[in-house]
């Protein structure tokens, strides 16, 4: 962390990384009106880092000035008018050689460059740990920037929460409510299965809220045979139904993670957990089983307050922390307060779920199995 060793700012650009998450676009807008108001050029760079790579892939160049008018209205909105990717990190930027192989090649310079062409003072980065990581580098090359937290996983360190998750939850708390009375006029077993990668903050505070009677996440490697054990011993009580909550990073006991894919330039791409457990499950008890996977529903729709409200936060003090001369940091959220905590001191770390936390001794008494 560094105090008033920069000149004074005329420009900046904001970028958001990696996957999309509610509250991006109240990040935009916050960013850009506290900047124009203090008499600074504001920009927004296409896809993530993209548009300063490939700028000659876009119509008017990577570049979206952002003018009041173009940022009006847009608090409420899902998604991010900028563009994002979670694909081709420039720290490991896929190439693909003449004999067909990939190479993963380091474009951070290239960056940097390009935002001295364009005579940006200071960044935003918007993004999770990945957009950190790049953030890190960028900054020890010299680049002037702050970094907002951004993740509907909530799994980033030394910030109370990151915005997009309450947004992630409340939709998957609504779902749990609309399989409830299906569930139970079939007599089903319904498994859900929710995004969260490979912690589950979603899985726990959602399942919870909307009274799964077993939670499964990645903390906590499950046992086949306790959720068959949970479903009769619902069944003994009357209820012919169950729902199962499960993180797409949930693990069973001495077995590995369900990954889709692994591609180069990105990071591997969890799923497939819910069809896993269902098929036991039915396998096991007989029961009729079915699966939902909410997948990338619970990064759409608009930002709940809380989490408008946050983002919003976020931005204008990324804004404020610029002008008063930070550099190198990241925003976070240590209610009531926003601080600014040194990136390297939150890149890298995964926050999981504590299994002693409250909210696990609530399932618990609440008669929540984990598996
Ligand atoms: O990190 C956000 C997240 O939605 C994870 O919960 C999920 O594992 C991943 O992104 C999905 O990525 P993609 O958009 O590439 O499918």
């Amino acid at each position: 962390m560094s105090t008033n060793q920069y000149p004074p700012i005329k420009k900046i650009a904001i970028s958001t990384g990696g996957g999309d998450a509610p509250g991006l676009n109240a990040v935009i807008r916050a960013a850009a009106l506290s900047g124009i108001k203090r008499g600074w050029e504001v920009y927004g760079v296409r896809d993530g880092f993209h548009g300063i790579l490939s700028p000659e892939e876009y119509p008017n160049g990577g570049f979206i000035p952002l003018t009041r008018e173009r940022i009006s209205g847009i608090t409420h909105l899902g998604g991010t008018i900028l563009g994002t990717s979670n694909r081709n990190n420039p720290l490991k930027y896929p190439v693909t050689r003449s004999d067909g192989t990939i190479e993963e090649v380091d474009r951070s310079d290239e960056i940097v460059r390009g935002f001295r062409l364009h005579h940006i003072d200071a960044l935003i980065t918007v993004g999770g740990d990945g957009s950190l990581s790049i953030a890190s580098v960028l900054a020890k090359k010299g680049l002037r920037l702050i970094s907002v937290p951004k993740t509907i996983d909530n799994d980033l360190d030394k910030t109370d929460v990151t915005f997009g998750f309450d947004t992630a939850v409340g939709f998957a708390t609504e779902a749990l409510d609309r399989l409830h009375s299906t569930a139970a006029s079939h007599g089903r077993v319904m498994v859900v299965e929710v995004m969260g990668r490979y912690a589950g903050w979603i899985a726990l505070h959602a399942g919870v809220a909307g009274s799964a009677d077993v939670i499964l996440i990645p903390e906590h490697p499950y046992d086949i045979h306790k959720i068959v054990e949970k479903i009769k011993e619902r069944e003994a009580r009357g209820n012919k139904f169950t729902i199962v909550m499960v993180a797409e990073g949930a693990v069973p006991l001495g077995g590995s993670l369900s990954v889709v894919e692994h591609e180069a330039g990105r990071a591997e791409r969890l799923g497939g957990v819910g069809e896993k457990v269902a098929a036991e499950i039915h396998a096991i008890s007989g029961k009729e089983t079915r699966v939902v996977v909410l997948g990338h529903l619970l990064r759409g729709g608009s930002p709940t307050s809380f989490d408008r409200l946050t983002a919003l936060r976020f931005g204008a003090a990324a804004i404020r922390g610029l002008e008063a001369g930070q550099g190198g940091v990241m925003v976070a959220l240590d209610p009531p307060h926003v601080k600014y905590v040194p990136i390297e001191e939150a890149m890298g770390k995964m926050k999981m779920v504590p299994l002693d936390s409250d909210i696990v001794l609530t399932a618990n008494d609440l008669g929540i199995s984990f598996g």
